[in-house]
């Protein structure tokens, strides 16, 4: 398959600017550039904004915020030590304007209100789904800021069991994938925040499908993930967007 002639490759004209091989070997899912130029569709991103990417992985979204919107990025990640990333950011030639920490998202170092906004690219679902989480997230975005972010998700919620067709693919880690009526009211309920839009990227799907083909052909490895999504034909699986605003005051104590 030729980049050049995918679907998403059209859909992302910010992304198809950047290599292949660099978005392929910093991702480590669904090409979080795709991810991080449809969540910039919504969300004020201006130049000097300081921006959190939580769960930024290998930096690529950090690399690409700065480049695109010219805001200062505080690269935050668990799995990913923080002097790789500093390597990535300086082989890009942001070093003054990415700062690479490694952190947990439960304890965050950093100063309250220091944010202008939060940003997470396919991470937020593996720590924000319980109740609690966006009460601590949100003391560090000053009033009236964005957190924003898109994560695997679904259609709708299912009632019971996945649907047959899902069943052979699905594994436990799946059920952190949601629809954007579930975030909404997830965290609207908490009163820190307000969601102003939860929807769901048109044709994700296939664009997740297309970046797991390009990652099997120039990479090796399995296709199990495409075969599900080919299966699934978007009827369920995609990708949800959230795009939040802190409340003033936040509610609730
Ligand atoms: C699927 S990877 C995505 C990374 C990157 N955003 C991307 O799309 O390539 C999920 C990321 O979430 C981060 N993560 C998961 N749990 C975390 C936690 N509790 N605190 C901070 N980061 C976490 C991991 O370190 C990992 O890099």
């Amino acid at each position: 398959m030729k980049y050049e002639a995918t679907a998403a490759y059209r859909r992302f004209p910010l992304s198809a600017k950047y290599d292949l091989d660099w978005m392929l070997e910093s991702a480590m899912g669904p090409n979080p550039l795709w991810l991080a130029e449809f969540l910039s569709e919504e969300m004020s991103l201006r130049p000097g904004m300081r921006v959190l990417d939580l769960g930024c992985g290998k930096a690529a979204t950090s690399i690409f915020l700065a480049k695109e919107f010219g805001v200062e990025v505080w690269a935050a990640d668990l799995w990913i030590d923080a002097a790789s990333n500093e390597r990535r950011v300086a082989d890009a030639g942001l070093a003054d304007r990415i700062h690479p920490v490694h952190c947990e998202a439960h304890s965050l170092p950093f100063e309250k209100d220091f944010f202008d906004a939060v940003v997470s690219l396919d991470a937020y679902h593996y720590f924000g789904t319980s109740e609690t989480y966006i009460g601590n997230l949100v003391n560090y975005v000053k009033p009236g800021g964005e957190i924003g972010f898109v994560v695997p998700g679904l259609a709708t919620e299912f009632e019971g069991d996945p649907p047959e067709h899902l069943r052979d693919f699905w594994v436990w880690d799946f059920w952190t994938f949601h629809s954007p009526e579930w975030w909404r009211r997830h965290l609207d309920r908490s009163t820190k925040v307000t969601v102003r839009t939860a929807d769901r990227l048109e044709e994700g799907w296939r664009y997740w499908m297309e970046w797991n083909a390009l990652d099997v052909e120039l990479k090796g490895g399995s296709d199990e993930e495409g075969r599900m999504l080919e299966i699934d034909a978007g009827r369920n699986l995609g990708f949800t967007r959230c795009i939040a605003t802190r409340a003033d005051p936040p509610g609730n104590g």
